[in-house]
């Protein structure tokens, strides 16, 4: 069994980005924007800001009070989407109660949307056509391609279905040729459909969801969850000790998915500014 190695890989890849970034003579810029002040939210932008300075991205970033209206965060956009120095822009979800995120991100121009989120982008890899591809998911395509999982024809099912990773990890998989089954709370026979997968992928944001019975002989397991367990613990939504015997490779939380989430907002902000 392989554990693999989220940190390292990431560390290799951000490593290759900065002398990237150092050769070119186009300094990338990234703006980062949290409204409010949940507590997870902050720890998340100021590990993207660190990633930036690790990596050498100008970041740019802005608070605003939990207080702000739909028109100061729109307004802030607007500025941002006009700011030749600015190549991508995060808009930290979610945002406080009673702010529309879907009308303040409709203000991200799609070539500065390194989050990927804008329905152009997810129309763009509906067709096969990537651009700028959601972080979170394309991670996990890294991880599988640098621990050579051939995918095609392969049974992948996804637990989970958001907008920001459940869809956009299917769609990848599926552009891969895998075969792919997206699952969700109204799925029946959950279990029997786990226990096919060659490819696990869980997105479902529920502390040690899957269970060692769950999961087939020799499957891959990638765990996308960040939870607390009963002990305020950091666990994944897979019960990683009971199932890490079973698998032929398996994400460890923390230390597998989490750091790649960053290290591709790092490349799709190179990939903005370079227009590549
Ligand atoms: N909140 C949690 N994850 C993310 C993410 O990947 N992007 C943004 N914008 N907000 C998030």
């Amino acid at each position: 069994m392989d554990i693999i190695d989220g940190k390292a890989y990431s560390a290799k890849l951000r490593a290759a980005l900065k002398e990237k970034v150092e050769k070119s003579a186009i300094k990338p810029g990234l703006a980062v924007v949290l409204v409010g002040c949940d507590p997870a939210s902050q720890i998340y932008v100021r590990n993207k800001i660190k990633a930036c300075e690790e990596v050498g991205v100008r970041s740019y970033s802005y608070v605003l009070p939990e207080t702000a209206t739909q028109e100061e965060v729109e307004n802030l956009l607007d500025k941002l989407a006009a700011d030749e120095q600015v190549n991508g822009i995060l808009l930290q979800l979610p945002l406080p109660k009673g702010l529309d995120a879907e009308s303040a991100m409709a203000r991200i121009p799609v070539e500065k949307d390194v989050d990927g989120f804008s329905a152009e982008n997810i129309g763009l890899l509906c067709l096969h056509k990537e651009d700028l591809v959601a972080c979170t998911p394309l991670g996990v395509m890294k991880l599988l391609e640098n621990e050579g999982v051939d995918l095609c024809g392969k049974n992948a099912v996804v637990l989970g279905r958001s907008d920001t990773v459940g869809k956009p990890m299917a769609m990848l998989l599926l552009n891969a040729n895998a075969t792919v089954t997206v699952c969700h709370s109204k799925t029946k026979n959950l279990k029997d459909i786990c226990k096919n997968a060659d490819i696990l992928v869980a997105a479902i944001g529920r502390p040690k969801f899957v269970t060692a019975d769950m999961v087939k002989e020799g499957a891959i397991v990638i765990d996308i969850g960040i939870n607390r367990d009963e002990n305020g613990k950091i666990c994944g939504d897979v019960d990683f000790e009971n199932v890490k015997d079973k698998v032929s490779k398996i994400t460890p939380v923390p230390g597998g998915v989490g750091p790649m989430t960053i290290t591709m907002l790092m490349y799709n902000a190179c990939k903005a500014a370079f227009k590549e």
